[in-house]
């Protein structure tokens, strides 16, 4: 077997948020691949880096009132300490915000102006008066223009599959400031995609680089129309690269995302004295991207169409994984199962996450679910009752013997264990990872039938049997550390612990095919233990209480539904109340107004504590019987009306001055207010 030149990657984070679980889908599923690449001898790297412009990052800033410089390192620190305490480990990390990546911007930019794929025209984009910047497609939500599914991001529509510029949206609303925005004309820069219709036909549907869902899914949606232009400049304010023969206007961070990729790996290069064109232009090397089935359509068509027309190799393969659900459900900050990374290590061990994710990954695109009884049962049955109790249950009988002189009898295990070692590596190879630990642990199964019919405990006890139980421990040590290795690449602790133990390292898969004798075995040490319920429960608790402003579950505002069912028991329920006067009335003061701010508060079942914004710098804090009906993170940035000029009272948790206005008869039946688009805060509702 010659060794293979392999370059790898992960789709690079963005800077505006932490890892959670759900990315750690993609990153444990890369860094296990590498680590059996590695293993099996290949010259195998993997590259990530940060991605680190657009408007989410600015806006974010902004908002700190800080550098987009000082944000990003910051967030990138900590995605940096999140993966090594995941041990992921990458050959390199970088920044989309590097020189490197600049300088390879400039030259992949300067191919495609010069293959004549490059045009200009102006866009109508929608513009935020009240924030004064363009919206970029994730700021804008609104009902899809195909299929008229309400409440759709700015990009692709989540119902239909569409893709559209979110000037298309019908009934767009900023979610910035929650206003309409606007529609502006500045002048833009496309790459003509449709230019390489015909190489990304080829190249999508030869077979070899895409699932063979992807490769449908990209004929059926894309590939049957002429591709659209593709929108690669912003104009200012944004931040990212400006482009050198546009001034003001920059790239569109999906432009500069993918060449993050390059540029970090161009950072090694220049840190080791590697060849650059041995890995980006050199047909011995492979390049495999592993992506999230989210951004398909950037890494299956702009980025092939990019590297064809720059000259730089394509990938090999996009290795493309579904989504991670909890329980069945999308994850959710308010149910807790929106679990960063950090949170998770406050609570569990590393390895139990790399392992449960390696037994459900598969080659399919399909979404893969974490349900806590089943992360039990794996850990505790599988990883600690099969794996490590193999080792736990002979190391410690050995004492100073060490392993004896010859491999003894062991009815074929070692053998049988050594010859399926290939079906195990094809399943890594194929990144059906759930089929490897199916294999690995249909082995131990065999394995512990061995330990429990010859008893090395109770062989301890009879001087006479010492020679028997030196080669009982022998094979089931053997047989541990095989079992060790095949697993080296999901628990990479496991497998130096195991180095410690029988005193060799792991470095090699082929080391499972021979088996240990003679040697030394180290004072067995602890490996891990069982995974506790109690454990998971804290740390959803952790991720309830942590509930952050930003994230995929940003303020979206309630959804309007023209009801044709108007009921008329509400009416019964409650008659009209006594007649008043116009003075009357008027002596209420109702204004517009914006939630600034929601969170709960603790110790009250039904209430909501809320921030009001009246323009102008006035706020008001309001305490709103509103909680069994709406998520705090539902209601920031939506616009509600208020009784300004209630008089203020004190509550046991504060003082409420004013009141927010809903129907309903309570409980989860609520419904707040909102005015017609064009409103704004601290204006007089009459
Ligand atoms: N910045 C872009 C990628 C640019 S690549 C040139 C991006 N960033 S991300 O932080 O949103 O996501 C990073 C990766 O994590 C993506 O591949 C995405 O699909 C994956 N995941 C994010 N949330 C996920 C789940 N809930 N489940 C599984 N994977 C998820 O996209
Ligand atoms: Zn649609």
């Amino acid at each position: 077997m010659s060794a293979r030149r392999i370059l790898v990657t992960s789709a690079l984070p963005y800077a505006n948020g932490p890892i959670h679980i759900g990315h750690l889908v993609e990153y444990l599923q890369t860094d296990i691949w590498v680590r059996f690449q590695k293993l099996r001898g290949h010259e195998c790297r993997y590259f990530c880096a940060d991605d680190t412009h657009g408007t989410a990052i600015m806006i974010r800033a902004r908002e700190e009132s800080r550098r987009e410089e000082d944000l990003i390192a910051e967030m990138q620190a900590g995605h940096e300490k999140d993966f090594a305490e995941f041990d992921i480990v990458f050959d390199n990390y970088g920044s989309t915000h590097s020189e490197e990546n600049r300088a390879l911007c400039g030259e992949i930019w300067q191919s495609i102006r010069e293959a004549g794929l490059v045009k200009e025209a102006d866009v109508e984009q929608l513009y935020d008066v009240e924030a004064s910047t363009f919206l970029a497609d994730r700021f804008v939500r609104g009902t899809c223009p195909k299929c008229k599914a309400t409440d759709q991001p700015g990009d692709n529509c989540s119902v239909c599959g569409h893709h559209y510029s979110p000037a298309e949206l019908v009934y767009p609303k900023s979610a910035l400031s929650g206003t309409t925005p606007e529609v502006r004309s500045a002048g833009h820069l496309f790459i003509e995609l449709e230019q390489l219709h015909e190489f990304l036909e080829t190249w999508t549907q030869s077979g070899d680089h895409l699932q063979p869902e992807i490769a449908n899914y990209l004929k059926g949606h894309f590939l049957g129309e002429p591709l659209r232009d593709w929108d690669i400049s912003r104009p200012a304010p944004y931040f990212g690269f400006e482009i050198p023969d546009s001034p003001g206007n920059y790239w569109y961070v999906w432009f500069d995302a993918p060449i993050g990729y390059v540029a970090s790996t161009r950072q090694w290069c220049d840190r080791t004295g590697e060849n650059f064109d041995d890995w980006w232009k050199s047909s011995d090397t492979e390049i495999h991207h592993f992506i999230g089935k989210d951004i398909t359509y950037f890494h299956t068509l702009f980025w092939p169409g990019m590297l064809k027309t720059a000259g730089y190799s394509l990938p090999t393969k996009v290795h493309i994984h579904g989504f991670l659900t909890v329980g069945g459900e999308k994850m959710s900050k308010s149910k807790g199962t929106f679990v960063n990374a950090r949170t998770y290590l406050n609570h569990l061990d590393p390895n139990y996450l790399r392992y449960f994710y390696a037994s459900k990954l598969s080659a399919k695109v399909d979404d893969i679910d974490l349900s806590l009884e089943e992360f039990v049962a794996k850990v505790n049955t599988d990883l600690v009752g099969k794996f490590v109790n193999l080792a736990s249950r002979s190391a410690k009988f050995v004492g100073s013997t060490g392993l004896s002189a010859k491999y003894p009898e062991d009815d074929g295990l070692f053998a049988h264990a050594a010859q399926v070692g290939d079906e195990i590596a094809n399943a890594y190879e194929a990144c059906d990872t759930s089929r490897a630990m199916r294999l690995i642990m249909a082995l131990a199964d065999r394995a512990n039938p061995y330990i429990e019919e010859n008893k090395p405990w109770a062989l301890r006890k009879e001087p006479a049997e010492a020679q028997r139980l030196q080669d009982v421990c022998t094979v089931a040590l053997n047989l541990f550390r095989q079992l060790a290795i095949y697993l080296a690449p999901v628990l990479p602790q496991l497998a130096a612990q195991t180095g410690e133990l029988l005193q060799e390292p792991i470095t090699s898969w082929d080391q499972a095919k021979t088996p240990l004798t003679g040697t030394p075995v180290a004072k067995f040490q602890h490996m891990l233990r069982r995974v506790e319920e109690k454990d998971l429960h804290a740390m959803i608790e952790e991720s309830k209480a942590e509930l952050p402003a930003d994230g995929d579950e940003s303020a979206t505002g309630a959804s309007t539904s023209t009801s044709d069912n108007d009921g008329d028991d509400a009416l019964a329920a409650e008659p009209l109340a006594e007649e008043c006067t116009f003075d009357d009335f008027t002596k209420v003061d109702l204004r517009v107004a914006r939630v600034v701010e929601a969170e709960h508060v603790p110790e009250a079942h039904k209430l909501l504590k809320l921030k009001l914004s009246l323009g102008g710098g006035v706020t008001k804090q309001v305490f709103a019987g509103i909680k069994a009906a709406y998520e705090p993170e539902q209601l920031v940035g939506r616009l509600v009306v208020c009784v300004a000029n209630l008089a203020p009272r004190e509550m046991r948790f504060g003082v409420s001055e004013g009141m927010v206005i809903a129907s309903g008869p309570g409980g989860e039946e609520v419904f707040l207010l909102s005015p017609d688009d064009g409103a704004v805060p601290g204006q007089r509702v009459h």
